[in-house]
């Protein structure tokens, strides 16, 4: 079965506390929580402190998918807030092994996220250290695009490099995912989907959080 991560840039800000109720009761696995910092992507989110609010709130693992420049500078910070996976860009770090390492010595999983444009064969030499590949199957910076296909090739390319050295690092799809895409997505390789739009914008997010998990 799929991990389910909804993700929380597209909750109504004005009722945290009842999607949380709902995330709380639902079939998700993970909450997804995406920090913007209007340098690496095109606009603004929210920080840490707000990551600690959810972690209060909600009993389910918390995924934070940094979209930032510079992203040691606040790997602390985050673990403090209650981040269970810490999620750098590729595209946001110099010295990407040295981060990784930031990350699990502070007792988080570690994730890599790659851009649409990213080869996943950048990836070779540094999977063996990777806890989660976060494949961005939009532009990163806004909740409700449009799923770009070629996604689907790059994530057969890396189930088949995952395969072939025996690694078990799950294969995040964040960005359009809809309950139309998803089971492709799924049978493509992926392990996770990340859904904002999709669960938040549906008039049951419960039974859609459902659907997908059980797809
Ligand atoms: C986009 C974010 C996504 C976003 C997904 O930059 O990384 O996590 O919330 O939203 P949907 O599912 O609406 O495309
Ligand atoms: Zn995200």
């Amino acid at each position: 079965m799929p991990i389910i991560a909804p993700s929380l840039l597209s909750a109504n800000f004005l009722q945290l506390q009842n999607d949380c109720d709902m995330l709380n009761a639902s079939e998700a696995d993970w909450y997804h929580l995406d920090i913007m910092d209007g340098r690496f992507v095109p606009n603004i989110s929210f920080g840490p402190m707000l990551v600690e609010f959810f972690k209060k709130a909600t009993s389910k693992v918390c995924d934070v998918h940094l979209m930032i420049e510079e992203p040691e500078k606040f790997a602390e910070q985050f673990k403090n807030a209650g981040a269970d996976i810490l999620t750098v860009h590729i595209e946001a770090c110099n010295h990407l092994h040295r981060n990784l390492q930031q990350i699990k010595s502070l007792g988080m999983k570690a994730g890599v996220a790659i851009n649409p444009h990213t080869s996943v064969h950048l990836l070779e030499d540094v999977l063996a250290d990777i806890d989660l590949v976060c494949l961005m199957s939009v532009n990163p910076g806004f909740g409700g695009q449009k799923f770009i296909p070629q996604t689907i090739e790059k994530i057969k390319q890396l189930r088949s490099m995952c395969n072939a050295k025996g690694l078990q690092t799950l294969i995040e799809i964040d960005g359009g995912v809809t309950l139309d895409n998803a089971a492709s997505i799924l049978s493509a390789g992926a392990d996770v989907l990340v859904a904002g739009n999709t669960v938040f914008k549906s008039s049951n997010p419960l039974e859609t959080i459902a659907k997908l998990k059980n797809l």
